[in-house]
């Protein structure tokens, strides 16, 4: 349990926040992949991306932990042995909380010589996997959930010959894209996935960036494709992973609540598919600018935010919904509690999604702004936050969400009392020193 009191003095300096979470995995995921190795630095070390590794080790992949001796910096070398040199696991793939780990393994699973189980914690036996195993078996592999319940565990059957296919995913989800990306690396033929919007695309750049023929295209309609032909190798590569800007949120959230306060985040992945946080805030009034931007491979930039007061627009209502949604999905609950904070009324839409995270965000943001004294109710597809009263503190209860426990760490600076964040460990699957890092800019 953490205790948090309101925050007394405003929040300056700088900070750097660890690696970005999807691009670490991918970074392992891709290394193992391709022939000769690759350099990782700014790789996050946090439990998912530990879990990661741990898979890919146990389908006999060398993955080494280092410090450069030229400059000191921790580098990962994964000793990748091409698309065809994974061997099988003696034991079940365990990918803990990490959804990511769970359906991008399954798309490379599914089109080895071999069989494979894999599962994850109990969050991870409650997320819906039909939405992989339907693409997976439309390219012929062999995929079911063990318990048939569309969840993990999945039995993985090697020896399949796969297809490419052109699928239209209803959801943006850039899990489900990259896992039908990878199958396709190993598929005979052109395989293209559509989705309403263009979830994150790290895949995309990072697959092309290790020498595969991929790329984002808009369709006609309006969607976006991913579109990838197989028959490239993969050759080993050098990855520097910037800051995480889910991790940054927090940050760049204390900034705006905490009156007075100037803060500086360095070297923060702005890629546009992950920006919403950044388009929705200063369309809500926050004072926020890039500085030191640098456009190349995966882009980054300095993130300097100043204390502002948020407003919603002249009818003082905000609506954030649309294709704005896939780009701040992992966001949205410390948008909720800044929106809680504002004198407008914000209603989140189109955000479904947010019931199959690693908890059920719309209830779990609900139960524990609710309890902090905000006016929000939960929508099919969201919720309707009534910004404008006091919050005060309370114990949050965080159903070990990560996310929840770090946004519920920074509402708590803006209460009035004492707020006790429960099970606060979860931090661990993306940044485990977040509490630390928290306490040192207070
Ligand atoms: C991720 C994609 C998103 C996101 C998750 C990480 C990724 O999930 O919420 O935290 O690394 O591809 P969906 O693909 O389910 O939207």
């Amino acid at each position: 349990m953490i205790l948090l009191e309101k925050a007394t003095h405003p929040i300056t300096g700088d900070v750097f926040v660890p690696g970005d979470k999807s691009i670490s995995h991918r970074s392992i995921m891709f290394g193992a992949l391709a022939e000769g190795t690759t350099e990782i630095t700014g790789f996050l070390q946090s439990a998912d991306c530990l879990s990661t590794i741990e898979c890919f080790k146990k389908l006999g992949i060398l993955i080494d932990h280092s410090i450069r001796p030229t400059n000191g910096v921790p580098t990962i070398t994964v000793h990748g042995k091409g698309l065809h040199g994974l061997k099988a696991s003696d034991s079940t793939l365990y990918t803990g909380n990490s959804g990511t780990t769970t359906r991008l393994m399954s798309g490379i699973l599914a089109a080895q010589p071999f069989d494979s189980l894999i599962t994850g914690d109990m969050s991870i036996e409650k997320r819906p996997m039909n939405r992989i195993i339907t693409p997976l078996s439309m390219m012929g592999a062999d995929i079911s959930s063990v318990l048939g319940n569309d969840c993990a565990p999945l039995s993985i059957k090697g020896g399949k010959k796969l297809r490419g296919i052109t699928y239209r995913n209803p959801i943006a989800s850039a899990q489900v894209k990259s896992c039908i990306l990878l199958a396709g690396l190993y598929a005979d033929g052109e395989t293209v996935v559509y989705e309403p919007a263009l979830s994150r695309n790290h895949s995309e750049i990072m697959l092309a960036s290790f020498g595969a023929d991929v790329h984002n295209e808009v369709a006609r309609d309006g969607s976006a494709a991913a579109i990838l032909h197989p028959g490239m190798p993969l050759h080993g590569n050098k990855i520097n992973v910037p800051g995480d800007i889910s991790s940054a949120a927090y940050f760049i959230a204390a900034a705006l609540i905490v009156p007075g306060s100037e803060l500086l985040i360095r070297n923060v992945g702005i890629n546009n598919t992950r920006c919403g946080i950044l388009t929705v805030l200063k369309q809500m009034g926050a004072d926020i600018t890039l500085l030191n931007i640098n456009e190349s491979g995966e882009p980054r930039a300095d993130i300097l935010v100043k204390y502002s007061e948020l407003h919603g627009n002249q009818n003082k209502k905000f609506e954030i919904g649309g294709k704005d949604i896939p780009t701040m999905i992992d966001e949205l609950p410390m948008v909720a509690i800044l929106a809680a904070t504002g004198n407008f009324d914000t209603i989140i839409k189109d955000a479904a999604e947010l019931k199959v995270k690693e908890s059920d965000r719309i209830a779990t943001v609900v139960e524990n702004l609710t309890a902090m004294g905000c006016d929000i109710e939960a929508t099919d597809d969201g919720m309707i936050i009534h910004g404008g009263k006091p919050l005060h503190g309370a114990d949050i209860h965080t159903h070990n969400d990560h996310r929840l426990a770090m946004s519920f760490a920074i509402a708590a600076l803006a209460a009035e009392g004492a707020t006790r964040i429960m099970d606060d460990a979860c931090v661990g699957i993306s940044y485990p020193t977040f509490f630390k890092d928290l306490q040192n800019l207070l």
